[in-house]
């Protein structure tokens, strides 16, 4: 059987699928104030070409998925393709991204459609603030999202923090107050330069060694936390006695790359080997021939680069660098 590994020996189990580019929300590190323009939804793909593309790549060998956006939760009745997903063999495992505006209303349909879990973007937890990051977003829905997660069942219920020097980096003793006692992994991103000329992202990219000085100067001690569900990029630690984790995700100043096993399919059928490369495959045009897609998520594999750039990115002060092709939001993250 042929499988997905790329030049460099790396096996590629996972495929992040982001199902839309739209967003409920304009959250200020990922869209531009005055909005997007966002694909016509003629050029999205069809959850029947989804589930195509996924049942050919389950021959090659994927078994996770991970359903992004946007916010994949605007899509109307998403709960349509995880059931669908859930149904092609070798499928073992379907998580979503989402911003939980929607998710107290969808938690019961998506845990049916056979969601295995869910991970939960969530900046603040000042509900101004929370407002201000995500240009007008409910901090209520989301942490009624959240419980809503937790009561049906998602197990591990993951929060995604980017932190942001000057914006939320206050706040990280209280993300690590709420691992006490709730069965949270709260996962602190680095603020990636991702999608967009230099807006600043240097002034507010914080690297992660700060929340470890906090949680010393919260008088807490922490140690590695082995047991998380989901082989992400997180490094993952627990104050002693604590019932959730939080790890730390750092791809600007130490990459992950070296054992990603992950890739990627844009909203309009592109296929992403990586999140930080702007080359890219369409799929559309082989739809209904299963062996072409194969073929063409080969090739892509066999031009994945070895590791991606956002470290030069930082390394280089004094110059304003490339902004990827692709917003986050037309990525997934
Ligand atoms: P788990 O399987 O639950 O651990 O998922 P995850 O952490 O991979 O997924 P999620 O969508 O929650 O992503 C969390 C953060 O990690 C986001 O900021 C992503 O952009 C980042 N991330 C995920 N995969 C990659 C990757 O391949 N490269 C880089 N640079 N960042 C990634
Ligand atoms: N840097 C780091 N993380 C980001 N995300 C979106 N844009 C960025 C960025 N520039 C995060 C979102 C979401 C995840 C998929 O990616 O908060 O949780
Ligand atoms: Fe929407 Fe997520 Fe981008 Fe925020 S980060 S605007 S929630 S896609």
């Amino acid at each position: 059987m042929k499988v997905l590994v790329d030049r460099f020996g790396r096996v590629h189990d996972y495929l992040r699928i982001s199902v839309t580019d739209r967003c409920n929300l304009r959250c200020v590190y990922c869209m531009p104030e005055e909005g997007m323009e966002f694909e016509p939804a003629d050029r999205i793909l069809s959850y029947e070409e989804i589930t195509e593309v996924v049942a050919a790549v389950a021959k090659l060998g994927v078994r996770k998925l991970r359903i992004t956006g946007g916010e994949p939760l605007v899509r109307k009745e998403i709960e349509k393709l995880l059931a669908m997903l859930s149904a092609i063999p070798g499928i073992e495992d379907i998580a979503l991204t989402t911003n939980a505006i929607f998710l107290a209303q969808k938690a019961e349909a998506l845990r049916q459609a056979g969601v295995t879990r869910v991970n939960i973007s969530l900046d603040s937890l000042r509900p101004e603030r929370f407002a201000l990051i995500t240009r007008g977003g409910s901090l209520k829905r989301v942490l009624d999202g959240l419980e809503a997660a937790l009561r049906v069942g998602f197990h591990p219920v993951k929060l995604n923090v980017v932190l942001m020097q000057g914006q939320n980096d206050d706040e990280i003793e209280d993300f690590i107050r709420l691992t006490l006692d709730k069965s949270l992994q709260v996962r602190f991103i680095e603020y990636m330069p991702i999608g967009h000329a230099d807006d600043g992202w240097r002034a507010k990219y914080l690297s992660l060694e700060t929340v470890f000085e906090r949680v010393k100067q919260m008088g807490l001690t922490y140690e590695p936390a082995e047991d998380i569900y989901g082989n992400g990029p997180a490094e993952n630690y627990r104050v002693p006695g604590a019932v959730g984790t939080f790890g730390l995700i750092h791809p600007v100043s130490d990459h992950f790359c070296g054992n990603c096993n992950r890739l990627r399919l844009t909203a309009d059928g592109n296929i992403k080997p990586c999140l930080y490369w702007d080359d890219e495959w369409n799929v559309r045009p082989l739809i209904g021939n299963e062996a072409a897609i194969q073929d063409l998520f080969l090739r892509a594999i066999d031009a994945k680069p070895e590791n991606h750039e956002m470290a030069q990115v930082l390394m280089k002060q004094e110059q304003s660098h490339k902004p990827t092709v692709r917003r986050m939001s037309q990525i997934g993250g």
